[in-house]
């Protein structure tokens, strides 16, 4: 049987019919190499017994509409709390991340055993090629597009073996900023077509490309300062958003598109960049994570 048929058979195995994510117990999660410039200052500078209930808060919000699947945290790898680079999934099929960085290469087995032991068929990138998974790919909200960063960590050769993968649309988008290192982290496709992204993170061309996919009354831009609070990062089911703390005003520019903003704060999780939607991995189709969109109500207490 070739892989391809592989795939298509077992399709769906994996899936579920409830939004579910993965995440990992932060206990042996800490700041101790610097990979990025948020981490630069913050070695040994974050606290365990905050992080955990700063986690426990994230948790205890996603677990209100949606299940949550756990991997083991391993030794010596203490990022392996952002389960959102463990790989990108569909369809029963894990696209497994090739970490850029030796520091993180050691969750690669790891997440790779989880997936396998989960029923997922597992893809490894071609020639061991840097990809960082959900951190850099993020599937339109109804599953039509996939937009794909790179520049910093991902390699854009990588687009096209995703592409291949599902055969779907992959809009590659180039990153500038190192403090914006992943695509999560500046970019957000939201529930009914919206986006929120932080324009200064982007080329020229890639933003082009946003602005063309997106008409304007659909992009929400973000400031320097929400954007330094990682309000792009945020956890997206149907109507609700999960995010660290952002500003009045960009919570009221949310709510007033009908959007249900659940506020977090993730401030031990800054420290080694990242926050909300880093320390989740999407594992239900898109159609499934968003299914409840209809039944949340907006600011106004109106159905929307
Ligand atoms: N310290 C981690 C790194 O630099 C943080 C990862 C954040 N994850 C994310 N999906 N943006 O790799």
């Amino acid at each position: 049987m070739s892989p391809i048929d592989l795939v298509r058979q077992r399709e769906g195995e994996a899936g579920t019919d409830v939004p579910t994510f993965l995440m990992c117990s932060p206990e042996l999660y800490e700041v101790n190499y610097i990979i990025n410039p948020w981490m630069e200052g913050n070695v040994r500078r974050s606290s365990t017994r905050e992080a955990a209930a700063q986690r426990e808060r994230l948790y205890s919000a996603i677990s209100q509409f949606a299940r949550i699947e756990l991997v083991e945290p391993q030794p010596g790898s203490p990022d392996m709390v952002f389960t959102a680079n463990a790989g990108l999934v569909r369809r029963g099929v894990v696209a497994l991340s090739r970490f850029s960085h030796a520091e993180r290469q050691g969750e690669e087995p790891h997440f790779g055993k989880w997936f396998g032991d989960s029923g997922f068929v597992v893809r490894q990138t071609p020639q061991a090629t840097p990809f960082e998974g959900e951190g850099d790919a993020l599937f339109e909200w109804d599953g039509s597009r996939l937009w794909a960063g790179h520049g910093v960590r991902t390699r854009q050769c990588t687009h096209q073996w995703l592409r291949e993968i599902w055969g779907v649309e992959v809009i590659s988008l180039r990153l500038v900023d190192p403090r914006f290192y992943h695509l999560d982290t500046c970019f957000c496709p939201l529930f009914g077509g919206y986006a929120m992204y932080f324009p200064k993170a982007f080329d020229a061309e890639s933003l082009t490309k946003i602005e063309t996919r997106y008409p304007a009354d659909k992009r929400i831009p973000v400031g320097d300062s929400d954007a330094l609070r990682f309000a792009c990062n945020s956890v997206n089911v149907g109507r609700v958003i999960v995010l660290n703390e952002i500003s009045v005003e960009l919570s009221g520019r949310l709510e007033a598109l009908g959007f249900c903003v659940v506020q977090v704060p993730l401030t031990e999780f800054l420290k080694a960049g990242g926050a909300a939607k880093c320390l989740v991995l999407r594992l239900s189709e898109m159609d499934v994570t968003h299914a409840a969109g209809g039944v949340f109500f907006n600011a106004t207490g109106n159905s929307v």
